[in-house]
């Protein structure tokens, strides 16, 4: 039965208030529609407008990379330590427990192994088959000055058009090709042009000189990308380096499962990226997890 009484009992209107307004920290994410602020506030988090995602998608053409051998035994635990996790489809269904919290960022392209030219990728991802796994972005590698560049820019805009329409945002992913440098002029190039085809994320690699100018001239929010394996210090010391110049966070592979202590790793990089923690200070951290570790067993 209608509850007429209480309807006539209203009166909590505040005519005098204005409407509230729910800012997003999102860089360039304002006009979005609902669903996809809804998917990006999963990835990035709400208070630091700042997300630490953990990259694991090596598999999808380098196969068992050291540290993912086994991805249900040695990345699994680690879910619900970062903001999101990115993977592909095979690795999220075989080996990541779907009752994770975490954002989760799939793998949309695809096609050469390592054994042959990278550049040559296609879609290899469905958009229904993204909806199907509740994907809060897709990601797909943009080779600017590459052999295929404009096949990869075409699997950006397609995989863009498509996540339009369903809400889902896109990462596009700086690929550095053997031949190319990653110097401020390139990386501003190549992730200027992610953007402004579309991309609501860009993950690039950090350069020393004017990373800054790099971030500043991108519209959407840019995530550093690890690279290599280098010390711990180091590896926090590039990531404080980004964010400091502006960057909204890192995108992680091998500088933490290739850590001798992935999840103490993670905390020490949370720190620097959601606390402005200094590097010196997140790596005692880490090195007092790692001493409290090896305490307990
Ligand atoms: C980019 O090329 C792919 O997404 C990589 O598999 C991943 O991002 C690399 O992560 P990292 O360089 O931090 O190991």
């Amino acid at each position: 039965m209608a509850d007429l009484e209480g309807n006539a009992a209203a009166k909590r209107f505040q005519p005098d208030t204005p409407p509230a307004q729910f800012i997003h920290k999102i860089r360039g994410a304002s006009n979005l529609d609902w669903g996809m602020q809804n998917r990006l506030g999963r990835i990035f988090n709400p208070s630091t407008g700042r997300t630490v995602m953990l990259a694991f998608d090596h598999g999808y053409f380098q196969g068992p990379t050291s540290g993912l051998e086994r991805i249900d035994l040695d990345i699994a635990p680690l879910e619900s330590c970062v903001d999101a996790l990115m993977c592909t489809r095979g690795a999220a269904r075989t080996s990541i427990p779907p009752a994770t919290q975490a954002g989760l960022v799939l793998r949309a392209s695809g096609g050469p192994s390592v054994l042959k030219e990278l550049s040559d990728e296609y879609v290899a991802l469905s958009m229904s088959d993204a909806v199907r796994m509740n994907a809060d972005a897709v990601a797909v590698q943009v080779f600017i000055g590459g052999e295929n560049e404009s096949r990869s820019v075409h699997n950006l805009t397609t995989l863009v058009d498509a996540g339009l329409e369903v809400g889902i945002p896109v990462l596009g992913v700086t690929a550095v090709g053997r031949d190319l440098t990653r110097d401020t002029r390139y990386l501003g190039l190549a992730t200027r042009i992610i953007a402004e085809l579309g991309a609501q994320i860009v993950k690039t690699y950090y350069c020393e000189e004017d990373f800054d100018h790099v971030v500043a001239a991108c519209p959407v929010p840019v995530i550093m990308a690890g690279g290599k394996k280098l010390p711990e210090l180091d590896a926090l010391t590039m990531a404080s380096r980004a964010i400091g110049a502006g960057a909204a966070g890192v995108d992680m592979g091998r500088n933490i499962f290739q850590s001798a202590h992935p999840a103490a790793m993670i905390q020490a990089v949370r720190a620097v990226v959601h606390d402005d923690v200094s590097p010196k200070d997140a790596y005692d951290e880490y090195r007092s997890c790692v001493d409290v570790g090896s305490r307990i067993q």
